[in-house]
């Protein structure tokens, strides 16, 4: 297995050179987050590096609603992807986790994110606007919902240290308290059957 860069440019690659460099010198999770945010930030702040064929969503979306899951990079050894999330307008996710630590950021549109605890309690509200971001520090901020809220398909940008979109994860249902096995998948790339 080697690495995959579904998405190959210079800007990709020097993005995940980056990241790799700060997850090395970094003492903790935490600090990686710390050290790879003025990357994340410049791709967030960069209008040109998404082709459009990855901000479009998919009707056949394992999540519902449309929405697609892009994958744009891959390690080989699964530790590390970067995938944009494609929310048409109205549609939102299940209530669902990741089950890794990373960084995730909206580059288009507008959404409302709702973050529940692990009681599955509503614990925060937020409107995002391109360029917010935010470290995922499990089980901080590991449960939520986003729904898009802009007139346009909202686009985020996710860098996660799992296989998100293959990894056997959760969709919760917060009224009824309980949980079900998710694999969401990515619209471009297939995963392994178990
Ligand atoms: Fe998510």
């Amino acid at each position: 297995m080697s690495d995959e860069y579904f998405l190959d440019t210079p800007v990709v690659r020097g993005f995940i050179a980056g990241v790799r460099d700060a997850i090395a010198q970094a003492a903790s999770a935490s600090d990686a987050c710390d050290r790879i945010r003025p990357g994340f930030a410049a791709l967030l702040e960069d209008p040109e590096w998404l082709p459009d064929a990855y901000a479009q969503p998919n009707p056949e979306s394992g999540m519902g609603g449309g929405i697609g899951q892009w994958l744009l990079f891959r390690a080989a050894d699964r530790s590390l992807t970067l995938f944009a999330l494609v929310v048409p307008p109205g549609s939102e996710t299940p209530v669902h986790d990741h089950l890794a630590w990373g960084l995730v950021g909206l580059y288009r549109g507008a959404q409302d994110e709702e973050i529940f605890d692990t009681a599955l309690t509503l614990s925060e509200r937020r409107a995002l606007a391109p360029g917010d971001f935010y470290a995922l520090l499990p089980p901080r901020d590991d449960i939520h919902r986003v729904r898009t809220t802009s007139p346009e398909t909202s686009v985020s940008i996710h860098l996660l240290t799992n296989d998100t979109g293959c990894v056997w994860r959760h969709t919760f249902d917060p009224e009824a308290k309980t949980s079900a096995p998710f694999r969401s998948g990515y619209v471009n790339v297939a995963c392994e059957e178990d």
